[in-house]
């Protein structure tokens, strides 16, 4: 199969970190099942694939999810998306301690997977860490062998994010932020301060 590196450089530039959702659209069980689907595929460190996700759709545990979780650290005056524009859906991806108390970097790969699947469905969504993971455990009821390391808040998109090229020098910003027109703006490393041995490097 022929995959076209252009589309993967435009899904992957496309494939942003949202925070307010159109709340009047659902996202059907078996969509969400889709997306988990794609984690199969995904590179696992000696291939235990300890992972394991709880899918949060339910208003009640939609509701009582929420509160737990902390957005865009950045914003000091936002606490998060008000009612109306709130994520349709949750996926709490769970470590499974049963395969040791370590995934590598397992977890990170298969959110990508699913964002980028995400991202071609037209849906779009937050990575979260910022949580009580004891807490967490404690609302959803996880079993004890489950260990909560990230959630994924998911819905379709009600705001617009751009990237922007960050300026890489020794003061540069990597903040994103949001202005007048509600836009939010990620900030990326030029390609140059990533590549160590790069002949015009200025990355500090
Ligand atoms: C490991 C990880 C943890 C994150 N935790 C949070 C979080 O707790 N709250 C939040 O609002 N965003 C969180 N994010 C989203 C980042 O803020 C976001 O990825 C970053 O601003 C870059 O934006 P982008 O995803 O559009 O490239 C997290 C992202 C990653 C990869």
């Amino acid at each position: 199969m022929k995959i076209n590196f252009d589309s993967l450089r435009n899904l992957m530039m496309a494939d942003r970190s949202v925070r307010r959702f159109d709340e009047n659209k659902e996202i059907d069980a078996d969509v969400l099942s889709k997306l988990i689907e794609l984690t199969r595929y995904c590179a696992s460190g000696r291939n235990a694939q300890p992972l394991r996700y709880m899918l949060v759709t339910s208003e009640a545990d939609k509701e009582t999810l929420f509160p737990l979780l902390k957005w865009a650290g950045y914003y000091q005056d936002w606490d998060g998306p008000e009612k109306g524009e709130r994520p349709a859906a949750y996926i709490v991806q769970c470590l499974d301690k049963k395969y040791g108390e370590n995934c590598l970097c397992d977890d990170g790969l298969q959110l990508e997977a699913i964002t980028l699947g995400m991202t071609t469905l037209g849906l779009a969504g937050c990575i979260i860490k910022a949580f009580n993971s004891v807490e967490l455990s404690k609302v959803l009821n996880l079993e004890s062998r489950y260990s909560p390391r990230y959630v994924l808040a998911l819905g379709y998109p009600a705001e617009t994010v751009v990237i922007e090229d960050m300026n890489d020098g020794e003061d540069c910003d990597y903040k994103y932020y949001r202005t007048a027109d509600g836009v939010h703006h990620v900030p990326k490393r030029p390609l140059e301060s990533l590549i160590i041995n790069s002949n015009n490097s200025n990355s500090k």
